[in-house]
């Protein structure tokens, strides 16, 4: 039999009404763009490439030099596709306008270029998001505002992320499941998995522990319990991964099942999580609930259910196995 490449199986959905074809389109043209991205961090020729550039991103944030350069690929191979009305990044200040001579189409695209970017001149996993909503009205095509791009995590026609890891693996969903490509040595992206289920038992947590006195207590109080293991309330030993790119630890718990948790952080204006809500949180919290998981936020909220405030809102979330986040429900609704 022979394997599934993703050009075959964007047109099985097509074929069975799964999928209009600009979306189609669409789709192919961002995994192109990651390869991109992919074969500049895996040539040994581009070390001018790596390291810090001199500009900042609306975050305060300094943007390595691959952080601009990702950003710049999804825009240049997405703005003249015709299939979107405006695109939003993690890297820009505002909404991208696309310029008038590109045809628009109806969709909104939303990326995080490069995810885990502390980690990119060490050689660790980093990783690429991205979002896709539906322009509300067909009427503002041509000229689509910030609150065209305000919808909730639900609304999602697709989100996927590719992880730049030891492979290549682009992971995707439209609303009915997750599946799995990975790059192979002929640059085509092929088909590994579909319907990726997390696995419901599990015993691993994934927080930057550091972080834990400016916690507020419900969380603080799970994790303790959490290292308190099989003596404690919780009754089981854990296990704690923590790469530092959300893409590679979201990744390892949609495949090994556990929770992932970046919560709310005193030290952060209006008290809330590192993550972004459009970029970061909406994209991985729809798969990991496709695979069968849950994502709240720190008040108990389905963070697939928020409707967002702004564009670049940060927030406190909770995601993983359904079992263990039912788990930290408990303590937030009872602390
Ligand atoms: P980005 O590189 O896009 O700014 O994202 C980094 C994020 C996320 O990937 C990760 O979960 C988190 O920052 C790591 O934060 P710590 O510094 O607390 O490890
Ligand atoms: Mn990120
Ligand atoms: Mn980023």
């Amino acid at each position: 039999m022979g394997s599934t490449n993703l050009n075959n199986f964007l047109n099985e959905k097509y074929v069975s009404c799964q999928l209009d074809k600009e979306l189609f389109y669409l789709i192919e043209i961002v995994a192109d763009s990651c390869k991109k991205i992919s074969n500049i961090i895996r040539n040994e020729k581009n070390k001018d490439l790596f390291g810090d550039s001199n500009s900042f991103n609306i975050q305060g944030e300094q943007q390595k030099k691959l952080d601009v350069i990702a950003n710049e690929i999804l825009i240049k191979d997405t703005q003249s596709s015709g299939y979107i009305a405006g695109i939003a990044s993690e890297e820009l200040d505002d909404i991208y306008k696309i310029p008038e001579i590109y045809k628009k189409g109806k969709y909104i695209l939303l990326f995080d270029p490069l995810d885990g970017s502390s980690n990119i001149d060490v050689n660790i996993s980093i990783g690429t998001i991205f979002s896709i909503l539906e322009i509300p009205d067909k009427f503002t095509i041509n000229n689509i505002k910030e609150i065209d791009y305000l919808q909730p995590g639900i609304n999602q026609i697709a989100a996927g992320y590719v992880l730049y890891g030891p492979k290549t693996n682009l992971n995707i969903s439209f609303g009915q499941g997750v599946s799995s490509f990975f790059l192979d040595a002929y640059n085509s992206w092929i088909l590994s998995e579909e319907k990726i289920t997390i696995p419901e038992n599990t015993n691993e947590f994934s927080v930057n522990i550091s972080n834990m006195r400016f916690w507020e207590s419900p969380i603080k109080k799970y994790i303790s319990d959490c290292l308190s293991g099989l003596d404690g309330p919780l009754a089981k030993n854990y296990n704690m991964r923590w790469v530092g790119s959300m893409v590679a630890d979201v990744h390892r718990i949609l495949k090994k099942g556990g929770i992932f948790l970046y919560p709310n952080d005193f030290r952060l204006t209006g008290k809330t999580g590192k993550l972004r809500l459009m970029y970061e949180v909406n994209p991985m919290s729809f798969l990991i609930e496709q695979a069968g998981g849950l994502s709240i936020d720190c008040e108990n909220n389905s963070i697939l259910e928020i409707k967002p405030t702004k564009l670049h809102q940060r927030i406190g979330v909770i995601l993983g196995s359904r079992k263990e986040v039912n788990i930290v429900k408990k303590y937030i609704n009872e602390l």
